[in-house]
């Protein structure tokens, strides 16, 4: 799938949206996440946060698990917007480097397109191999 396939603002919105649901009382920062599936799906998530803080879960990690738990094992693209609370989002929210691993797992590095956004207008869109260099994954194992 080329770059012009990827319903980049429909994803974008569903992230947006997600972010809405974000449970985040002690850190404030809401992250909303979409994917979509090598069957054109879309799954989303957002960040869910612990007393106990490490049971806390990315929004990446929630939205491909989501995925991966309805019989999804490829990903395609996937839509991040994250900032501290609030309607306006003013900076680009990177995935952290265990989701970069987790999304490594489930899509091709070459191909895998992913979207930082502040809005549907306003976007960076980056291949997993820019944000994973030199990656390992399940083929090393084979
Ligand atoms: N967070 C995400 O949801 N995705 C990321 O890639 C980075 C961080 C969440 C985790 C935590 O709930 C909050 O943002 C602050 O780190």
């Amino acid at each position: 799938m080329n770059m012009q396939d990827i319903p980049v603002k429909e994803l974008i919105q569903a992230a947006l949206d997600a972010r809405k649901k974000a449970y985040t009382p002690y850190s404030n920062f809401q992250v909303g996440a979409a994917v979509l599936t090598n069957e054109l799906r879309i799954y989303t998530g957002c960040n869910i946060e612990n007393a106990a803080y490490s049971p806390g879960i990315c929004a990446e990690r929630n939205a491909i698990y989501k995925a991966v738990s309805e019989g999804c094992r490829k990903i395609k693209a996937i839509a991040v917007v994250g900032d501290k609370c609030g309607d306006v989002i003013t900076q680009y929210a990177y995935p952290c480097g265990v989701c970069r691993q987790v999304i490594r797992e489930f899509s091709n590095p070459h191909e895998m397109m992913i979207v930082v956004a502040k809005n549907v207008d306003e976007y960076q869109i980056y291949t997993l191999d820019q944000l994973l260099p030199e990656s390992f994954g399940p083929e090393h194992l084979n």
